[in-house]
């Protein structure tokens, strides 16, 4: 596995690895983890060479966030990445990335602007605009996503295509299921700032999320099934739900009961010290 930091070692880089066929790209953050690694075996099998960027990415953390803070274990990631049969590691430092001058934002409005977006203002124009950069410096045939970040993908989805891309195209930006851990809570690195007894009660957040969506199959408005899947995370230990929402799968726009189109249920809630997110489809 080849490590590039600059523009134009990519650029021949990637040439030449598009010689063999198509290119997938896994854009991170690094600190990798069982989900990323599930995105990359899922890109191994769609590509002939699989490109991995890491990025701690200053323009997607919010004042007060933990930007300093957050775990930059370069060479820990790179062992895994070679040891996946990665081609190619793309980590370009933040003077490489927003050079002295950078002016440019995308800004993708509707679906960046509830859910997470409401209380990280701004989070989701830093994303769009290094994922944006990223297609462009690498170019990939198809980039894949975790669907754990559901509001995420979608942001990234409508910036696609809203804005022509075509490498990759809207429709190569694929969402990889959730990772979950045998109970059903959903693998992230947070889970590890829980104690056993609040990682024993987060294993409610799916099943009562399962549950919401089985009322509101069953005809319940998102009020009263929402209403309860609230009750019974804080009977179960969580402090507060941040936001607990049925939403049409694509725009993320409110619903108030399922109908046929594909909607979503999405959930950010706090236990301990963690905020965990989930989200599941919601179909008849
Ligand atoms: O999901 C992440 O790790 C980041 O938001 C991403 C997509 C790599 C952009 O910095």
């Amino acid at each position: 596995m080849q490590t590039v930091n600059q523009i134009d070692p990519l650029r021949k880089a990637v040439t030449a690895l598009r010689q063999d066929g198509k290119i997938a790209l896994v854009p991170t953050m690094g600190a990798l983890h069982e989900g990323h690694m599930t995105l990359v075996r899922e890109a191994k099998k769609r590509a002939a060479h699989v490109v991995v960027s890491i990025f701690v990415n200053p323009r997607q953390f919010g004042a007060g966030e933990d930007l300093d803070a957050y775990p930059r274990p370069m060479e820990r990631d790179q062992a895994m990445l070679q040891a996946e049969g990665v081609s190619l590691l793309w980590a370009p430092d933040p003077r490489t990335m927003y050079p002295a001058g950078y002016a440019t934002n995308i800004a993708v409005s509707g679906v960046s602007d509830g859910l997470c977006g409401a209380s990280r203002p701004g989070h989701f124009d830093g994303v769009a605009t290094v994922v944006c950069k990223l297609f462009h410096q690498v170019l990939p045939d198809l980039a894949l996503f975790g669907e754990k970040d559901w509001q995420q993908l979608s942001v990234i989805r409508r910036m696609a295509r809203d804005l022509d891309l075509t490498r990759p195209y809207a429709a190569d930006i694929i969402g990889v299921p959730t990772v979950r851990e045998a109970d059903g809570l959903a693998m992230s690195s947070r889970n590890a700032y829980l104690t056993a007894e609040e990682r024993a009660a987060a294993a409610t957040l799916p099943r009562a999320m399962q549950a919401a969506i089985a009322r509101l199959v069953a005809g319940s408005t998102a009020a009263s099934a929402l209403a309860s899947l609230q009750a019974e995370l804080r009977e179960a230990g969580f402090a507060s739900v941040d936001y607990a929402e049925l939403c049409d799968a694509d725009s993320l726009a409110s619903l108030a009961k399922l109908g046929d189109e594909p909607a979503r249920l999405l959930v950010a809630a706090r236990i301990g010290k963690a905020r965990l997110i989930d989200n599941m489809a919601a179909a008849k």
